[in-house]
């Protein structure tokens, strides 16, 4: 059942209804996620507006992000449309070759992704404590993200303790769904979606998060990743990963709960949580 806050429809033409100042908030895989008005209610709100292709997966993932009661740091699906690729939706993303698009607006944060805030100095053990209650939250909704990285995480507020909220569901899915097939970045993604044989029953569960999750902390922590970044170097580096010598006892001990290259003794996020805060 549809939850009020997701608004979905189809357009003919989805420029009759919002425009779109030129302002790009950030450079995804498929193309520029950027700021779009809406005009025809007479509101203005504005949104940050992706354009997926319109395929089964993407579906069935929008699906499932939608199935996850509202958190503070989980951003929402605010409207999905679908729309026919029409020449201008085409020069927007040009790497779509379906002939229908989605078009999914949420909420614009406006100080940027992690990745670009990590060397600004945020307070670590703040966003960690907010990103693990939104992955428990994920988690007891039965929900794996995915795909987490300081890039999939925006904020909404400045400083040192920013308004964080996770983005970009695209490739989550539930543990049990052993049709979905693995996906991720490969400097986050746990050792299970590189060897099936660390899988139990061929499942990507919740821990393959809470791996991402460690080499977040990793990153905001040292300002460097523990992982190398050649593939040969990445699958051998899933069993090196030392945690750096007078890292704080709390830092230290938690990411090496999280980053146990097997997946059935990796810490859940709600104790990673309590773990940083002891
Ligand atoms: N709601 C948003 N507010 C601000 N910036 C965003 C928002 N959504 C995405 N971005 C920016 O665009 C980038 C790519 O978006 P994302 O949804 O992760 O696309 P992709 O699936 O291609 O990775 C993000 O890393 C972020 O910098
Ligand atoms: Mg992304």
């Amino acid at each position: 059942m549809a939850l009020p806050f997701w608004h979905i429809a189809h357009f003919d033409d989805f420029f009759d209804h919002y425009t779109i100042n030129g302002h790009v908030l950030g450079t995804g895989v498929r193309g520029k996620i950027r700021t779009c008005y809406d005009t025809t209610g007479g509101t203005f709100n504005v949104y940050a507006m992706k354009i997926v292709p319109h395929t089964p997966a993407a579906l069935k993932a929008l699906m499932l992000q939608q199935s996850i009661p509202p958190h503070p740091n989980i951003c929402l699906l605010l409207r999905v449309y679908f729309n026919t690729m029409t020449p201008q939706l085409a020069a927007l993303a040009p790497n779509i070759t379906t002939r229908h698009a989605i078009i999914i607006l949420t909420p614009m944060a406006r100080h940027g992704d992690l990745f670009s805030r990590l060397e600004k100095g945020i307070c670590t053990t703040y966003v960690f404590d907010r990103l693990m209650s939104a992955l428990a939250h994920m988690h007891r909704h039965g929900v794996v993200h995915g795909d987490i990285k300081p890039e999939n995480i925006v904020c909404f507020t400045d400083g040192k303790y920013p308004h964080i909220a996770i983005i970009d569901c695209e490739f989550c899915h539930r543990p049990e769904d052993t049709t979905w097939t693995p996906a991720g970045t490969p400097n986050f993604a746990s050792p299970e979606i590189y060897f099936p044989c660390a899988r139990v029953d061929n499942r990507v569960t919740t821990a393959a998060d809470i791996w991402s999750a460690g080499i977040v902390l990793y990153n905001m922590t040292f300002l460097r990743s523990p992982i190398d970044n050649s593939l040969g170097e990445i699958r051998r580096s899933h069993f090196n990963i030392c945690v750096p010598k007078g890292a704080p006892p709390r830092v230290a001990a938690t990411l090496r709960a999280m980053l146990r290259v097997d997946p059935q003794t990796r810490i859940t996020a709600e104790d990673a949580r309590l773990m940083m805060r002891a």
